[in-house]
């Protein structure tokens, strides 16, 4: 019986699925690796156990894998699980893949209907002293923060509605509270938003449910100190498509973008709509409130940049067509009407972030990556295909670009930040490197503040490391 994974772009190279679950001790570092930085870096990734059961899918829908390294004393052990969801145990049991077409459970094996087909593959987060994995069509699944050992499904004591969870939770520095949204919170392709406030404690406080103007595939959203912000950009979704065995998400350019805004402290009915062309973001860096005027900031794309949402869509894209810049959106709420005001801060890319301090308020410094073809060709390595190769640290108020690119025949994971209990010093970036001939895989630590000058350490993890989608970093009092 042949059970090879197929040669596309989702399984194979650098993409190839790894399966493995491992421990590694005390890693090889090269450099010096700061002593104040204690803590945990958590990733997910998706790595499918078995081939698709319909011999095609995406990247997105292979079973979730944690992974963590645990950085104590200039000292860095590794380890990684498999996220065990009712679907990894069902497939494990037969020994082959029993779902279908992502996000479509009409195309799932008969022996798999009623089955929860959630695998968890998305984000860590640790909130309320759980290290939850998030995926934004199930809700949560806590997991072991040391030994990563799956612990059950978190629906926050039973008290969730929405039978979904985003992955792009946003955290309050300074209550703890952690704010979320679920989409197609009633079901597949229904247009039911559910947002949710969850306490430092990881008790559920609130939870509001509101429609949007199409199902639209919402992987992020914003919030500031007083206001909370939910786009609808047109990734839509149709349920009898979705019933007939087709594809879970089309880009449909001929609808607009929509954004909603309410105040924090109010309630749905308080959203107000604005609208525009359409354009595609899957990840937005921060927005806060000034006066009246709202202010979000994000890199967009001018199609879905997900190759198999395109095909599915029947749109060939030029390399030209998808990139957008990192812009600001400003909604004057002291305005009527339905427009914002759009200016440029620096050059496209996606998976920003700001340090954690930074969330929700006016700030000056974001980090973000991007392909920059003078680097070198493009390498395929994630659901995207190619890989990011150069991280860029951007001063807002100046303009000022700092780059660092990989070498031609690496492409880097998402970065995150950790900050630094020195005074005044801008913390650090930790990121993995993709080593495409060599087939393993680095964690670059480079200062924040001086990202060209490259890593102050490199970890050598001697192991390819499937690309993850999101990563966190928890401090080690934290975690304590
Ligand atoms: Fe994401």
């Amino acid at each position: 019986m042949s059970n090879r994974f197929p040669e596309s772009m989702d399984f194979s190279g650098y993409n190839a699925p790894s399966r493995i679950e491992c421990e590694i001790f005390d890693l090889v570092i090269e450099g010096s690796l700061p002593a104040e930085i204690r803590g945990s870096w958590y990733q997910l990734a998706p790595d499918p156990q078995f081939p698709p059961m319909l011999g095609h899918d995406t990247y997105l829908s292979g079973d979730g894998m944690v992974r963590a390294l645990r950085f104590d004393n200039g000292h860095v052990d590794f380890r990684q699980r498999y996220i065990q969801s009712e679907r990894w145990k069902s497939e494990r049991a037969a020994r082959r893949s029993l779902y279908g077409l992502y996000r479509n459970p009409y195309t799932d094996d008969p022996s798999a209907r009623g089955k929860s087909r959630a695998v968890y593959n998305t984000t860590p987060i640790y909130h309320g002293g759980r290290l939850l994995a998030l995926k934004e069509d199930s809700h949560a699944m806590e997991l072991d923060p040391v030994t990563l050992e799956t612990r059950g499904e978190w629906d926050y004591e039973g008290r969730l509605r929405s039978q979904t969870m985003t992955a792009h939770t946003r955290l309050d520095p300074e209550t703890g509270e952690l704010l979320f949204f679920g989409y197609e919170a009633s079901g597949l392709a229904s247009r039911d938003v559910a947002f949710c406030v969850a306490d430092r404690n990881g008790k559920l406080l609130r939870e509001e449910w509101f429609q949007v103007p199409y199902c639209s595939q919402m992987h992020d959203f914003a919030a500031t100190k007083e206001h909370v912000i939910f786009p609808v950009f047109p990734t839509t979704a149709d349920l009898a498509r979705i019933k007939a065995g087709g594809v879970h998400w089309v880009w449909e350019p001929s609808k607009p973008t929509f954004i909603g805004i309410m105040p924090r402290e109010g309630r749905v009915e308080d959203m107000r709509w604005f609208r525009g062309p359409a354009c595609m973001a899957y990840h937005l860096m921060n927005a806060h409130t000034e006066g009246s005027r709202v202010h979000l900031d994000f890199g967009y794309a001018r199609v879905n940049p997900f190759p198999f949402i395109r095909e599915a869509s029947g749109i060939e894209a030029r390399p030209e067509d998808l990139a957008g810049g990192l812009v600001r959106w400003t909604f004057n709420l002291a305005k009527p009407g339905e427009q914002w005001e759009e200016s440029v801060l620096g050059p496209g890319g996606d998976m920003p972030r700001v340090a954690d301090r930074d969330m929700l308020v006016d700030y000056d410094i974001g980090y973000y990556q991007t392909f920059d073809p003078a680097v070198g060709p493009p390498l395929i390595a994630g659901p995207v295909g190619a890989g990011f190769n150069t991280i860029l640290r951007l001063e807002l108020a100046s303009g000022k670009v700092a780059r660092l690119p990989m070498d031609p025949r690496s492409t880097v994971q998402e970065h995150v930040h950790i900050a630094s209990r020195q005074p005044g010093h801008e913390g650090y970036l930790a990121f993995l490197v993709d080593r495409h001939d060599e087939h393993r895989t680095e964690m670059f630590v480079v200062e924040a503040a001086h990202l060209e000058r490259g890593p102050i350490a490199r970890i050598q993890i001697p192991l390819r490391l499937r690309v993850g989608v999101h990563g966190n970093w928890v401090p080690a009092e934290a975690l304590a």
